[in-house]
């Protein structure tokens, strides 16, 4: 089987196994290949979400970005519509925890961004083909959000998230670059 959501289970399955050393060494692999970037480097505003485990750790990015005097902006969904909205994040302390142990921005310590105000959006997902298309959690948040983005957009992805194809819908979108612990791969 190969449908979506075998695969969706297989990427979560194999996730599960890697042990925390790698899950910290490929997660700092892939973060310090980011800040190689140039997309990262002209940023200013930053949509990135906040992991969790085992999705490639974006704490220690969120800080990077702070650091470098970035703006970083964090999805909060919106379960009726299927859609998502960015929101500033200044400190940690500004996210509550929602469903299924995902973190959100609060929305009254938070404002609202507009789609054209990032720069570089950093696009989660379970698994990826090479050439960027990816299969997310499920909901085509995402894939929603991608239709009218016009910035920039790149996925962290462990080597073990890498499939070799899956049955795309016409509404999957793929990211423009792949950054793995070991390679930078440019999609489109
Ligand atoms: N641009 C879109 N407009 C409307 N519905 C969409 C769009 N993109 C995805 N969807 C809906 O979202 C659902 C989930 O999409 P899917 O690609 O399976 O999830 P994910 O991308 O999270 O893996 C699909 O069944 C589809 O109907
Ligand atoms: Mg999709």
């Amino acid at each position: 089987m190969n449908d979506k959501h075998s695969i969706r289970e297989q990427i979560k399955k194999t996730l599960s196994r890697l042990s925390k050393p790698l899950y910290e060494d490929y997660s700092y692999k892939i973060a310090c290949r980011l800040y190689e970037e140039h997309a990262w480097k002209q940023a200013d505003v930053i949509g990135i979400t906040v992991s969790k485990c085992p999705e490639v750790d974006t704490y220690q990015i969120i800080r990077k970005a702070w650091e470098t005097g970035k703006t970083v902006v964090v999805p909060k969904c919106k379960p009726k519509e299927k859609r998502l909205s960015f929101r500033t994040l200044t400190e940690f302390s500004q996210l509550e925890s929602v469903y299924f142990g995902l973190y959100e921005p609060l929305v009254e310590l938070t404002t609202e961004v507009r789609q054209e105000q990032i720069d570089l959006l950093i696009v989660p997902g379970l698994a990826y083909t090479r050439k960027g298309y990816r299969i997310g959690f499920g909901g085509g948040y995402y894939d929603r959000y991608l239709t009218s983005f016009s910035g920039e957009t790149l996925s962290l992805v462990f080597n073990e998230q890498i499939i070799s194809d899956f049955p795309l819908e016409e509404y999957d979108l793929p990211v423009s670059k792949i950054i793995t612990p070991t390679e930078v791969l440019k999609t489109i």
